[in-house]
Formats: C-alpha cells, structure tokens, sequence
C-alpha cells in the first residue's frame, strides 16, 4: 500500500475498508481467532502481505488497533488475527458475533520476516506467549513451501498448558514430522509431560549451524534480551535474527511518532527488525 496522503481522494491510508467478521474460534481463555473477509471483491483480491505484518482493525464507533495477520500470506480469500481481550478495542471485538462488520487498514510494516533469504537455510522460530501470533503466518509459509527451507523448529514458551496457543496446529506440526517443537511451560499441570520453565533456556540445544541459520522471535518485551543473550551465545549472526517489536500505535503509518525506538519507527520500519539495526539503540531489547 502506498503512504501517500491525497485530501482530495475519498480513499486515504486513514480510510478502513469494510470487512465482515466470517468465523470466530476461541483458542484459550484470553484469546480468540477471528477470522476476516473483505466485503468488497476487488479489494480482497488485491490485498497481499508479507510474514510478520499486521493491519489496523477498526471497531466502528469506539476505535482501532493493530494486530500482526496469522494467516497464510498465499491465501486471498481471507485473512485472520488472534486477538488478546485485554482493553477496549480487544474486549469489543470478543463481545462481537460473527457476521458483525469491522473495518481493515493495512497491510503495514515495511520491516517482515525475510523469508526468501530464508530459503536453504535452517530456520529457527522462538516465541513467548502471545508472540506466536506474528510467527504464525511466516510459519504457514514455510510449510506451505517447506522443500524450499532446511530444518524448521519452533521453541514455543506459555505461562501454563491452558494458555498454549493453536493447539491444532501445533499438533498438525507434531504429525508432520519435519518440524522439530519444543513446548515449555512455567507452571505445569498434573497433565503436563513437557518442559518446565521459561523457553529460553532451550536454545542452548539447538543445532542448527550458525551458517546457515536464520532465526525469527516474537514475545513479550522482557523476552529479548535473554533470547540474544543465548543466540549470541551460539553465535547466531545478527543480521540473521530478526525480532518482532510490539510498541504503543496510533495512526500506523509513520505520521504521529508514537511508536518511536530511537530514530526508528516501529510501524513504518518495522515491526520486523534486524538484531543487527536495533541491537544498539536505546529500549528496543
Ligand atoms: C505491530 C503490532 C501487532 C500487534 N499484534 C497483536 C496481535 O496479534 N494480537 C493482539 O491481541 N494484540 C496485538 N497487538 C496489541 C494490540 O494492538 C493492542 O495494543 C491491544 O489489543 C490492546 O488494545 P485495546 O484497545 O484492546 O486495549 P486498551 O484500551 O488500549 O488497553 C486496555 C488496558 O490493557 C493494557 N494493555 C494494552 N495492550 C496490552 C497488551 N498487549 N498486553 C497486556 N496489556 C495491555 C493497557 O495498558 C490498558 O491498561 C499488536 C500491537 C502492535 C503494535
Ligand atoms: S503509529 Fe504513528 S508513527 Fe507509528
């Protein structure tokens, strides 16, 4: 989507197309699957995203967020996010019933997960908790064109066994067998047969070759910096690592600076970034 601003056309970058909430599946206490078609046909045809970006979701009459698009960037016919109830526009989209119309502006983010650079390598996704969402559409990808990529494994970190996220896929993943997961928990359950702790300190059993490894991170923010400590310590390179950030939005297009780290703008620059661009600027990690 272009940035520019034409006043005089009625369809800007701040206009939400109209889309109707088509499916709603619940995936934990906290979180929900909605899944999104476009009302108008010549725009759902046209819009196309890359891993790692996210649209701007209008409730008509109380406001907008963003949310990264957890679909598989090669299907047209709808997208879906996974949403958090957590405050206002979250908890009035939990409250919505499918059928009811939001509003879609977006793609946005300049900053994705490289997968093509990513092809022939190994490719490892580590997420925290809701950090998953992100991940999801670059890991539909690669698995849609898995002959493509070398080994793929997901370390997968949740507060306990109910608030693990796609279940259903993570036990598709398990069935396919050319993917490798590793799930942890902090606090198990009686059920629980898995690891125990936060995932971070499953990196150090990672094999892939620094070489060829390209990784992917999303979690909370209290994350990061654990996360680089461990890669570094296997000496990941650091243009190789690319980290998700989640920073305070509101127009999502560059123009009102409230998503700033340092001289970068988390929703024009990223929300996709290198280690290596953001490793020394101040509160990113
Ligand atoms: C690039 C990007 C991608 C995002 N992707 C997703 C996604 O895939 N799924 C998703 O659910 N959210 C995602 N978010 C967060 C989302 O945009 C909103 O910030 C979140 O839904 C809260 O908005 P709200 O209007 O519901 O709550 P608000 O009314 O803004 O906030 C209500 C209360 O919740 C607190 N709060 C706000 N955000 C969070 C949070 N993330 N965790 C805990 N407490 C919070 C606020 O401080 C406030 O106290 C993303 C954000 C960005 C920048
Ligand atoms: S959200 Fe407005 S500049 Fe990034």
């Amino acid at each position: 989507m272009s940035l520019e601003v034409n006043a005089d056309s009625k369809n800007t970058i701040y206009t939400p197309d109209v889309a109707r909430i088509t499916r709603i599946e619940r995936l934990s206490p906290t979180e929900k699957v909605f899944k999104i078609v476009f009302d108008d046909e010549e725009i759902k045809n046209k819009f196309e995203f890359k891993p790692g970006q996210f649209v701007e979701l209008t409730v008509f009459g109380l406001g907008e967020a963003p949310f990264s698009i957890i679909s598989n960037p090669k299907n047209r016919d709808f997208l879906k996010l996974c949403i958090r109830d957590v405050g206002g526009v979250s908890r009035a989209l939990h409250n919505m019933e499918e059928g009811e119309k939001v509003g879609i502006r977006g793609p946005f983010g300049n900053g994705y997960f490289p997968y093509e650079k990513m092809k022939n390598q190994n490719v490892l996704l580590i997420a925290g908790g809701l950090g998953l969402a992100p991940l999801m559409s670059l890991i539909r990808y690669i698995l849609h064109y898995r002959e493509d990529y070398k080994g793929i494994m997901v370390i997968y970190g949740a507060v306990n066994p109910e608030s693990i996220l796609f279940k259903n896929e993570i036990q598709y993943w398990s069935n396919r067998g050319d993917i490798s997961l590793c799930l942890s928990v902090d606090n198990p359950d009686d059920k629980w047969t898995g690891e125990i702790g936060i995932c971070t300190k499953l990196i150090p059993r990672v094999i892939f070759p620094p070489d060829d490894t390209y990784v992917a991170v999303a979690g909370p923010p209290a994350m990061y910096k654990y996360v680089v400590y461990e890669l570094e310590k296997k000496k990941y390179k650091p243009e190789n690592i690319f980290l998700s950030l989640e920073r305070r939005m509101e127009c999502g297009v560059g123009k009102c600076n409230h998503c700033h780290v340092g001289n970068k703008l988390v929703c024009v620059d990223g929300p996709v970034f290198s280690l290596w661009e953001i490793r020394n600027l101040k509160e990113a990690i």
